[in-house]
């Protein structure tokens, strides 16, 4: 694994276009096996993450071209409905494609995807659902045997509003017998964005990005072309960055709608934001604010993605701030490498209690998980020194060339 070396103590200010989101397109490639066709994925960002989806794509028997950030995928030639161990265990992610390949084979077979760094990642409420749908389910040896003769619409009520359950419901539903309603669906913008290229391809699915989706199974779908919302994470990694080091950034094609608690947040710690349609403008001060509490949440709560990026902005801040981590069991790991910078941190269960100091030191880190690792980067730019973070295919998972976008805004960056 690479490293980026990083010289702190620049103001990280300038002009970015935020790339298309990740949590967004895999959800959406994996989609595309629905149709036996030609679909054009736009705003496509490159992402380790989106190439071993498209991996997994290519071992379906569908073919994948990629120009820019413009992904091709005919899926007429799909001849295959198994993913194996190894895709699955390098990205859980892959669960996604159970209910698209269902829905086009009627039946699927995936290996159990593990846990990751950030928490055991179970399934059940996957599983329960699809039950409830009339797959038959065997797990067995670590894998697991889907078969549906037809799949059933139905009234699905999920424990939790879980983002891959929902999107699996979601799949499997699109072409099933009736209508299904899934209620306690999650709420995110990348659900809205799947629903929107779902319907794009022939599908009747109403009332995403609310807590009761309902779906109307159609007979087929087709190939559609389809531009990926963007990165609302990604985004806020970047106002992080530059508030950390008292700068001022532009992010262009952005959806500040989809990022109020993150905003919020920020202005509380004192940034000046002004949001135009599709672009953020921020000033940040000198020194920030530290936020009473932070608590991450279902949206539109606040993401449990950018706990870490805004807990590394915390610990610079003026005063103690509160992070209470309600999603994950095992989100912070990026502590014992912030407190090797100085940072004065103490974690007690889920609950992290942050005192801002007067500066970071550059130092050696090794990033652990993806969010975890733009946390490292974003202390990194302001401490005193230089900081070495390795581990960087854990950041490639989710940011595009990080360092070209921070370095456009006068960071020292570079990967080695
Ligand atoms: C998606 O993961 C995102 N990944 C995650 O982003 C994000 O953190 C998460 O949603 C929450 O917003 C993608 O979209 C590819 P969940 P997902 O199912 O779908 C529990 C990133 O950094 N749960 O909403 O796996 C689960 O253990 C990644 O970009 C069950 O108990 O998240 C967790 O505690 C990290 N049983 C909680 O629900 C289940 O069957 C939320 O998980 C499913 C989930």
């Amino acid at each position: 694994m690479g490293k980026l070396i990083i010289d702190g103590g620049e103001r990280i200010s300038g002009e970015i276009r935020v790339q298309g989101a990740k949590n967004a397109v895999l959800p959406i490639l994996a989609a595309t096996v629905m149709a036996d066709g030609v679909s054009v994925i736009k705003n496509c960002p490159s992402l380790r993450d989106v190439d071993k989806t498209d991996l997994v794509l290519e071992r379906l028997g569908c073919i994948v071209r990629r120009e820019e950030n413009v992904v091709t995928v005919d899926t007429r030639g799909m001849c295959d409905c198994e993913i194996c161990e190894d895709l699955m265990r390098e990205m859980r992610s892959s669960i996604i494609f159970l209910g698209a390949i269902i829905s086009r084979c009627k039946r699927a077979v995936v290996s159990m995807p593990g846990g990751c760094p950030i928490g055991l990642r179970p399934i059940d409420l996957h599983l329960k659902a699809l039950k409830e749908m009339g797959v038959s389910i065997q797990e067995e040896h670590g894998y697991i045997n889907c078969k549906a003769e037809k799949i059933r619409g139905g009234n699905i009520h999920l424990d939790f509003p879980s983002v891959g359950a929902t999107e699996n419901v979601m799949l499997a539903a699109v072409c099933a017998d009736g209508i299904t309603t899934v209620s306690n669906a999650a709420r995110e913008p990348e659900i809205v964005d799947l629903s929107n290229f779902l319907n794009s391809m022939g599908a009747r699915v109403y009332g995403a990005g609310g807590s009761v989706i309902t779906i109307h199974g159609v007979e087929k779908l087709n190939g559609a072309e389809y531009t990926i919302m963007p990165d609302r994470i990604v985004a806020a990694t970047y106002l992080a960055a530059s508030a950390i080091t008292g700068g001022e950034i532009c992010l262009n094609s952005v959806n500040p709608y989809d990022m109020g608690a993150m905003l919020h947040v920020l202005e509380e710690m004192g940034a000046k934001i002004r949001c135009e349609n599709s672009r953020i403008i921020q000033t940040a001060p000198k020194t920030l604010r530290s936020v009473h509490t932070i608590r991450t949440m279902p949206y539109p709560g606040f993401p449990t993605d950018i706990q870490s990026p805004f807990m590394a902005l915390a610990s610079m801040a003026r005063g103690t701030s509160v992070f209470i981590e309600n999603i994950f069991e095992n989100r912070f790991q990026h502590v014992d490498e912030l407190t090797r910078m100085g940072a004065d941190i103490k974690v007690e269960g889920r609950s992290a209690v942050v005192r801002g100091v007067r500066e970071l030191q550059g130092a050696n880190v090794v990033a652990r998980e993806l969010r975890g690792g733009a946390a490292l980067v974003i202390a990194a730019l302001a401490a005193n020194g230089t900081t070495s973070v390795s581990g960087v295919d854990f950041i490639d998972r989710g940011y595009e060339n990080i360092e070209k976008y921070l370095q456009s805004c006068g960071a020292k960056i570079r990967r080695e």
